[in-house]
């Protein structure tokens, strides 16, 4: 996730126009930052790696000249945070300048055409390709529109782009598909393009919402939109009534809930990890003699699904060890026939870093699972998977978690093909189960939030819950319980459910809040003689449960509903959804501010 801007104006100014824009869309990474402009048919490029205000210090981003200008801060997909790697990306002559948001599945097949046709390629990024296929086009005689159209037809995955060509000072073009854009303009004095409102708000609430699929052209006298057809849209201008606060958290009241919806977005990102780099990681899983999951809070539950994943889909063993035990557990373990899987949202924690050092002396090998490229984690690891969540604000873990799992099921399938467990139908058959979710946690978004934030009158009172599960389920129970503790500080226990009897039962009198993570699955007779259990002294049952669970439904007192899906191999992931929101509306209820919990941090980097 990155943040793009656009800006034409009458009014000059346009270096500190830009320079503010991006500063209001940091919240969507800071990698790098960069602006070019057009001046006198020539193209001004000032970029580097670093926060804006670092790389303003460095190069001053206000300075460049002309009334026209695109500028991006950066979320490292393709290619680690540096100056290279920072957009604007150009053509080989330098007179198209791109700034780009989201991900270009198909850029190394267009990569290597544009490469034997002769285009020079200097960056690590799937972004390049877009200016050097427009260059293509229009040394093929398409005129501009045309050219970019032909451009975008030939993209896929997902992008906001935005584009400034030499030749034409006076506009910018843009397309996008499954990445934001919206444009705004201020009578003949402005107009922008942007990842989000907040970036040209305090000049004008004037916005045009460009849609999938569409491309336009944009400038003082007008903005063209058309479909990939060429067909010419209409789109009138809305009016929006949004504070910039309030316009950043893109209309949410938090950033913890605007991080919850964006969960479909965000998973549907993590499924593409490209076939090769899960190879290069199958080759280290099945060559070893031991796995070991070692990762810490939210991610050490995720590491936890992990070992259930691979033991089921690919009959392979692991283990899951939390990061600051590592050391103790570990030593006469590891050696250089180990592979470690270190699982790291911020890839910063002290914890998760020392466990992959402490197994790098010893031998082991180390692949990790990161949402953030270039840190220190990823540094050290021999090969890394990237999720594709876009910067988490929220202190509490919630879409990184989600695409975690998404991540650790494809690494799963795909050892379970490479071990020949499952042959290529049955792959398939998986992948069409994963990327069916995105589509299943939009309708609980749609469809349970209401019941969720309804529920939570009969419970903000209570001071303890518990949270349990059956097999990969206890594992979502314990994610749901850290969930309501960090952020509602209540106290929360997750627990396997059948160990709930072995000692946490005594803790039940009448009106314990017990919730159950209970999908029709293989665990379902025996979770319903926990509820019993828990029932038979008193307690109060919130059960997530699948739609039609009429068994269930009858002996909870609370259920949230998850939209059946029978044959879904991977239909346990979505169940943390539901708990993410009780957490979410749990602390709103009380009054807390859900997305800075006391005494936690982001990135815990202190062992
Ligand atoms: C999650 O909600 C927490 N804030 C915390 O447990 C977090 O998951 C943990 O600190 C690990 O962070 P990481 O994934 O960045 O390593």
């Amino acid at each position: 996730m990155c943040g793009i801007v656009g800006v034409i104006t009458a009014e000059g100014g346009v270096g500190e126009v830009l320079s503010k824009a991006l500063k209001r869309l940091e919240y969507r990474g800071y990698d790098s930052v960069g602006v070019a402009t057009v001046n006198e048919n020539r193209i001004y490029i000032k970029k580097d790696k670093g926060k804006i205000d670092e790389v303003n210090e460095r190069l001053d981003l206000t300075d460049v000249p002309g009334l026209i200008g695109i500028g991006h801060t950066r979320w490292a997909t393709h290619g680690i945070p540096s100056k290279i790697n920072s957009h604007p990306h150009c053509d080989c002559e330098n007179r198209i300048a791109v700034v780009h948001n989201g991900i270009i599945e198909n850029y190394s097949g267009l990569k290597e055409r544009l490469t034997r046709n002769g285009h020079k390629f200097v960056s690590e990024t799937d972004t390049e390709v877009v200016p050097h296929l427009i260059e293509e086009k229009l040394n093929n005689g398409l005129n501009t529109f045309t050219a970019i159209l032909e451009t975008v037809k030939e993209l896929k995955g997902s992008y906001a782009i935005a584009v400034l060509i030499a030749d034409y000072p006076d506009r910018i073009y843009v397309a996008r598909n499954e990445s934001p854009l919206v444009i705004g303009v201020k009578d003949k004095s402005y107009v922008f393009c942007a990842s989000d409102i907040p970036a040209f708000l305090p000049i004008t609430n004037q916005v045009i919402f460009l849609y999938d699929g569409e491309v336009a052209e944009l400038s003082l006298n007008g903005v063209a939109i058309r479909n990939l057809n060429g067909e010419i849209i209409n789109r009138e201008i809305l009016e929006m009534d949004l504070t910039p606060e309030m316009a950043k958290k893109g209309g949410f009241p938090h950033f913890m809930l605007k991080e919850i919806f964006e969960q479909p977005k965000a998973l549907k990102n993590t499924l593409r990890i490209d076939e090769g780099r899960l190879i290069e990681v199958c080759k280290i899983l099945n060559e070893c003699d031991r796995i070991i999951f070692t990762s810490a809070g939210t991610s050490f539950y995720a590491g936890l699904c992990g070992k259930y994943f691979l033991a089921n889909l690919s009959r392979t063993r692991s283990e899951a060890v939390i990061s600051s035990e590592f050391d103790e557990v570990m030593k006469n373990i590891i050696d250089e026939r180990t592979t470690v899987v270190a699982i790291s949202q911020s890839g910063e924690t002290s914890d998760t870093i020392s466990a992959a050092k402490y197994a790098k002396r010893l031998g082991a090998k180390i692949i990790s699972i990161s949402n953030t490229v270039g840190s220190s984690l990823t540094r050290l690891a021999d090969a890394t998977i990237y999720t594709q969540a876009g910067p988490e604000i929220g202190v509490a873990a919630t879409k990184t978690f989600l695409v975690q799992l998404g991540a650790l099921s494809l690494i799963s399938c795909k050892l379970a093909e490479f071990k020949a467990v499952i042959n290529r139908d049955e792959y398939k058959k998986l992948l069409n189960d994963l990327n069916s979710l995105p589509e299943i946690i939009q309708l609980i978004l749609d469809k349970t939030e209401r019941e969720v934030k309804a529920s939570t009158e009969a419970y903000h009172n209570s001071i303890s819950f518990l949270y349990l599960g059956r097999g990969i389920n206890s594992a979502v129970a314990m994610e749901g319980a850290l969930k309501l503790k960090e952020i509602a500080y209540i106290h929360a226990e997750g627990y396997a459910a059948g160990e709930s009897k072995h000692g946490p039962i005594a803790l039940i009198n009448q009106g314990f809040p017990v919730v159950f993570v209970a999908p029709i699955d293989s665990t379902h007779n025996k979770i319903i003689g926990n509820i019993m259990e828990m029932k038979a002294r008193g307690a109060r049952i919130i059960s997530v449960i699948e739609e039609e669970d009429k068994e269930i439904q009858l002996i909870s007192d609370t259920v949230f509903r998850i939209p059946k899906a029978t044959d879904n191999f991977f239909k346990q992931i979505v169940y943390i959804v539901p708990l993410q929101l009780f957490a979410y509306y749990m602390a709103v209820r009380k009054g807390l501010d859900p997305d800075k919990p006391r005494n936690l941090a982001k990135a815990v980097t202190v062992a």
